[in-house]
């Protein structure tokens, strides 16, 4: 007994003399949506590679569905150091750079690949510099995909939205997108729009396939419309002052392990827009309904006077470039 004693002491009084090995830098990723989407699996991604290419010195900590923080907070938690990686919707930047609204004007980008070819563009990329004054780095863009409208009736022509209140993220395009249908656009956030759609709050909305289905809008909507008339995309940002103050090979490891998790997330967004599409329609909760080319010309028509009215904000040479990526 007295020797086990006296091992434990000698071994406790050695434990004291060797340096404490030093914790891992924590990194915070938060985000709001659901893990199995393209931005909830990019972010799992990006905390496996950072952990595997920096063993002890980094531990990614993954926070998803708002867990952390929602809409509204996650962006001044970033610069005040509160969460180190955030991925909102391009449409949720308008406080820092007008320039993204591009992302929110209706019926500009054919289809997710035009998207792409926009984002890795010249004119693109300097877009993730756009906010750096404000303390903020793009890191990357990441894709979710195209929105469709939703309501508790078909949507066939912009006379259907007339009167209806549609959930919108907080950004103006949005707001004058279904004010020019004669709709009432409120600002949510993405963590109330559930509850809001259930109890008649709003009557309507828009997303894409994977936030609809990980979310089950599909339950509290009757109708969803194949309208694919804008964009839901992401920028992956940081801390501008945090990311500077990293060291050098840390900086280089953590940007190769980002780089990597968005084109995973990329991938899954493109390849899973139509399964979720397809899990929409198999739970027969509500109707999924095609639009005719007439019917979305009609959609287009209304709402284009909301590019003449942003171009000043966005500039003629960004929207030009961005049609150009049609092809
Ligand atoms: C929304 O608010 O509808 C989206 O921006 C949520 C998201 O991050 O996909």
């Amino acid at each position: 007994m007295k020797v086990q004693v006296l091992a434990a002491a000698v071994a406790l009084s050695l434990a004291a003399l060797l340096p404490a090995a030093a914790a891992p830098m924590v990194i915070k990723y938060s985000h709001v949506v659901a893990d199995q989407t393209p931005k909830g699996q990019a972010a799992l991604k990006f905390k496996e590679l950072a952990e595997k290419a920096l063993p002890g010195k980094v531990e990614v900590q993954v926070f998803p569905n708002s867990q952390l923080f929602g809409d509204g907070k996650e962006m001044e938690a970033l610069l005040l150091g509160d969460v180190q990686i955030i991925a909102p919707s391009l449409a949720k930047f308008a406080k820092y750079t007008k320039k993204l609204q591009i992302f929110d004007l209706p019926f500009l980008f054919d289809d997710i690949a035009a998207v792409d070819r926009f984002q890795d563009s010249a004119k693109g990329q300097e877009l993730l510099d756009s906010m750096t004054g404000k303390g903020i780095k793009g890191l990357g863009y990441l894709h979710n995909g195209m929105k469709q409208l939703s309501a508790n009736k078909p949507l066939k022509t912009p006379a259907d939205a007339k009167g209806l209140k549609f959930r919108i993220q907080s950004s103006d395009v949005l707001e004058a997108q279904f004010k020019a249908v004669g709709g009432n656009p409120q600002k949510l956030a993405f963590a109330e729009v559930y509850q809001a759609l259930q109890t008649g709050v709003v009557d309507g909305t828009e997303n894409p396939w994977s936030n609809i289905y990980t979310k089950k809008f599909h339950e509290v909507q009757k109708v969803i419309m194949d309208s694919n008339h804008g964009v839901l995309d992401y920028m992956v940002i940081t801390n501008a002052g945090w990311w500077k103050s990293l060291p050098d090979d840390v900086r280089t490891a953590l940007n190769k392990a980002m780089v990597e998790s968005i084109k995973y997330g990329n991938k899954v967004a493109f390849d899973e827009a139509e399964n979720y599409r397809q899990k929409v329609i198999a739970d027969k909760k509500a109707d999924v309904m095609p639009m005719s080319k007439a019917e979305l010309g009609q959609w287009r028509e209304a709402m284009k006077p909301v590019w003449t009215k942003f171009e000043g904000d966005i500039g003629k040479d960004l929207i030009d470039a961005a049609l150009a990526a049609n092809k």
